[in-house]
């Protein structure tokens, strides 16, 4: 199996929002990055994407320009998948969520990336198992699940298939750390990993909120926003109920849980909205109303917020200097 400083270089396949992400994220760490998708327009606007992330972070400060440059250098792109894989040691794996079509690019990287290379899946949600079904090594397929915007985010889970070895997870965790992030270990291959399940038990009970006219959305983002994401980011569910006492959340479990929504589908209100097109920013309507164009806003205040919690994290990826490797 491979060590850490074994790996140089990184294919990633598929270049939209997800894979143009990712391959800056590994540039700037110092890997060399061959980028793939199926056209040349697409890589061009990828590596514009890619430049204006980088803008964005260095004028948050979070990113050193002269490493920008150098990073973009870094970065290959071909729209061929296997010359993109041929001298990878690692290839993390972005197109479109359809299983017939991961498999499909699957059995061509398996074929032809290097015998020893791990290839990791972007899924956010298929089985990891039956992805990795379709190549000759299920034991180095492993899910490698960024959050969006991957350039920011730093959570990556690290999703254990049925036949993945362990070893091919210790790389993968290694690697996480190598670019600066923050792998989240899940044992089971399961729907929704770990972050996913843990957002749409909010988002129900969200949605349950409103349907019950229990608060309104602002309400819920404040309640989200000054609240309970502001202890997350300090502390975890799990160790909130240690500081605050287990008999206390077992005592407001007992009562409460009956109340919680246990909708075995996407509430009337969610499907509504988005039968009637009302299917956020975009549309210029969701739960909130955008058609004055304030969803740009929206979007630039979120970024400015996260960078400025990006810089509280310390984390060294947010740090303005160059790359371990260049
Ligand atoms: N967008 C998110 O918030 C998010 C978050 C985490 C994971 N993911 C996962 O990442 C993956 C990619 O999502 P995205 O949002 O970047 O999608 P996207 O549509 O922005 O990009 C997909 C890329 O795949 C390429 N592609 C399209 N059809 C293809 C085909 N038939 N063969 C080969 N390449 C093809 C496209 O050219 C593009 O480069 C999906 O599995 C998605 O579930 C997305």
């Amino acid at each position: 199996m491979l060590r850490l400083n074994d790996v140089r270089t990184i294919a990633v396949i598929g270049a939209g929002v997800m894979g143009s992400g990712i391959a800056q994220t590994f540039a700037q760490a110092g890997y060399a990055v061959r980028l793939q998708a199926r056209r040349d327009e697409t890589l061009r606007a990828a590596l514009e994407r890619i430049g204006r992330n980088q803008e964005a972070m260095a004028r948050a400060g979070l990113l050193d320009r002269e490493a920008a440059r150098k990073a973009l250098l870094r970065i290959r792109t071909t729209t061929d998948v296997s010359e993109a894989v041929r001298d990878c040691q690692f290839v993390s794996e972005s197109v479109p969520e359809e299983l017939a079509l991961k498999r499909e690019i699957f059995a061509i990287m398996d074929r032809s990336a290097p015998k020893d290379a791990l290839l990791t899946t972007n899924t956010s949600g298929l089985s990891v198992s039956a992805i990795a079904a379709a190549t000759t090594r299920p034991e180095a397929v492993v899910g490698f699940h960024w959050m969006n915007p991957p350039h920011l985010m730093p959570p990556v889970e690290v999703i254990r298939g049925q036949q993945t070895a362990d070893a091919a997870i210790e790389l993968t965790c290694k690697i996480a750390g190598r670019i600066g992030r923050v792998p989240i270990r899940v044992e089971k291959d399961v729907p929704g990993f770990l972050w996913n399940r843990l957002q749409l038990a909010l988002v129900r009970e969200a949605l349950h909120v409103l349907e019950e006219g229990i608060a309104g959305p602002e309400a819920i983002d404040q309640a989200i926003t000054h609240g309970l994401g502001l202890r997350w980011a300090a502390v975890g569910p799990i160790r909130t109920m240690d500081l605050g006492g287990l008999a206390t959340f077992h005592a407001i479990a007992e009562y409460l849980y009956r109340d919680l929504s246990a909708a075995e589908a996407p509430q009337g209100l969610l499907a509504n909205k988005v039968a009637a097109g009302e299917t956020g920013h975009r549309a210029g309507r969701g739960f909130y109303d955008y058609r004055d164009g304030s969803g740009e806003a929206a979007i630039a205040a979120r970024d400015a917020r996260l960078f400025e919690l990006l810089k509280l994290q310390r984390l060294p990826a947010f740090c303005q200097q160059d790359s371990p490797h260049s």
